[in-house]
């Protein structure tokens, strides 16, 4: 019998050649203003190259207002469109897919950009989260139907540059978990509420992108299956159960999704996304970029430093995880499985070729989506072709990576992976480099 790993998995619309996606890292790559950089196509091709099925694009924000961090390459107006096929061209010719998620952060805001400044991020309903503490304010209902009409103007745009499909951004505590989350979610009219009325936006959303885009693009939705927003602050509300979640998978496909992707958490980072170490030293260094972030954040960025206080977080943080990290979701997505007739992709912590097998093999998920073992490892499914289980120099699951990436470029930050930290930093570096790029000839001096 074939490794299972290898079979190509059947979308509705979609075939992609293998069970490993690369899933969604989003970093400060591209330029300040939203467009595009070589740098992203680098950084894109580079996991294209070593084997993946399909890559999931980074967060893209349809408007200013709803980005992350600057610098994130946008799809907000027409003009945007030319660049992602140079983005879309090159993983093609590896072979491989690629799915834009558009999306829009709501109060999920880390660094506004001078754009912003001075402008309270929208969300479903005024309250500052209790781990950041950003500020926010209610969205009329007139503000969801516009943010609405700019997710499905993101997705045509993404469409008419040639992508293979869109991914719905619902999860980690972004704008549309905002709205699903009963731990966040405080509206009285139809969009808060019941869970019926938590998933409006969502479905209306899914809805409206299906409708633009027609019955032939791939559209599938990423979301949160348990919230636990409790898990590190007992004192928060819990938060969106397993139970409720399958009933949102089972909606998002009648409303035309032709995938669920499963993660968890209802903020981002969450002790179990990215599940690993919570990397103190390196936040005490780039949280500081985010003091006027929210009203948490001084108290945060002082634990993080603080050489009493951050051993003791740090272990919070693991313990609040639990021991598994490879396959963390696998039991809400089994669960999710069994109740929708699309296929499941699952993210958390896969790294082992052995656990990405097992998982396909008892019908877990369909397929994996990975992020930071293929930062670490962009060639990881190659070692899997040759029969390795996992690389030489695995991922840790330190998540200095997810710490660096407010302020310094995406790559891999955890120095006992590399020879030395120049060569660490090289690797980092390596992404501003245009494939077959040669440095100028120094200009000859006059004589
Ligand atoms: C630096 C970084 C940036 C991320 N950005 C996004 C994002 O823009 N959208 C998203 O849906 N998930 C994002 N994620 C979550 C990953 O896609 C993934 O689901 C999560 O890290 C768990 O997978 P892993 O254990 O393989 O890293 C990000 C993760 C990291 C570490
Ligand atoms: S910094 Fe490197 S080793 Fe650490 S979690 Fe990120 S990719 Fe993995």
């Amino acid at each position: 019998m074939g490794d299972v790993i290898f079979e190509p998995l059947h979308f509705r619309t979609l075939t992609v050649k293998n069970r490993v996606f690369r899933s969604s890292i989003s970093g400060r790559i591209d330029h300040y203003d939203g467009t595009g950089s070589q740098a992203r196509v680098n950084w894109e091709e580079r996991f294209a190259r070593g084997g993946v099925g399909a890559i999931v694009s980074s967060h893209v924000p349809v408007h200013v207002r709803g980005r992350v961090l600057p610098n994130y390459a946008f799809i907000d107006r027409d003009d945007r469109i030319p660049f992602w096929p140079r983005v879309v061209d090159t993983v093609h010719k590896h072979d491989c897919a690629f799915i834009l998620q558009p999306s829009y952060s709501g109060r999920q805001q880390d660094i506004a950009g001078v754009e912003n400044e001075g402008i309270r991020p929208m969300t479903s309903s005024a309250k500052v989260d209790a781990f950041h503490g950003f500020p926010n304010r209610t969205m009329t209902v007139a503000e969801i139907q516009e943010v609405t009409g700019l997710l499905v103007a993101g997705a045509w745009r993404a469409v008419a540059a040639g992508v293979d499909g869109i991914e719905v951004h619902a999860s980690s505590g972004y704008l549309l978990t905002q709205f699903l989350s009963s731990a966040i979610n405080r509206r009285k009219d139809e969009y808060g509420g019941s869970l019926e009325n938590r998933a409006r936006l969502l479905l209306e959303v899914i809805r409206a992108i299906r409708e633009e885009v027609g019955p032939d693009v791939h559209l599938q939705m990423k979301f949160s299956a348990v919230d636990r927003n409790d898990v590190f602050l007992p004192w928060a509300r819990p938060g969106n159960t397993l139970e409720e979640s399958v009933q949102i998978a089972r909606w998002s496909e009648e409303a035309g999704a032709d995938a669920i992707h499963v993660t968890s958490g209802a903020w981002f980072p969450h002790p179990m996304n990215p599940p690993g170490d919570l990397p103190v030293g390196d936040l005490a260094v780039t949280y500081a970029s985010m003091l006027s972030s929210g009203s948490h954040v001084v108290r945060n960025w002082i634990s993080f430093r603080s050489r009493l206080v951050s051993p003791l977080v740090r272990r919070a943080w693991a313990r609040a995880r639990g021991p598994v990290i490879e396959g963390i979701n696998l039991p809400f997505a089994r669960a999710i499985k069994q109740a929708v007739s699309v296929p499941v992709i699952c993210t958390g912590g896969f790294q082992r070729a052995s656990v990405i097998r097992e998982a396909i093999e008892r019908g877990d998920c369909d397929a994996v989506a990975i992020a930071r073992p293929l930062i670490a490892n962009p060639d990881l499914v190659q070692w899997y072709e040759r029969g390795a289980d996992q690389p030489d120099r695995p991922c840790t699951y330190c998540n200095k990576c997810m710490a660096r990436v407010l302020t310094e470029p995406l790559g891999c930050y955890d120095e006992s992976r590399y020879a030395s930290r120049d060569e660490m930093l090289a690797e980092v570096m390596s992404i501003f480099r245009p494939d077959g790029f040669e440095e100028p000839e120094p200009a000859k001096q006059a004589d």
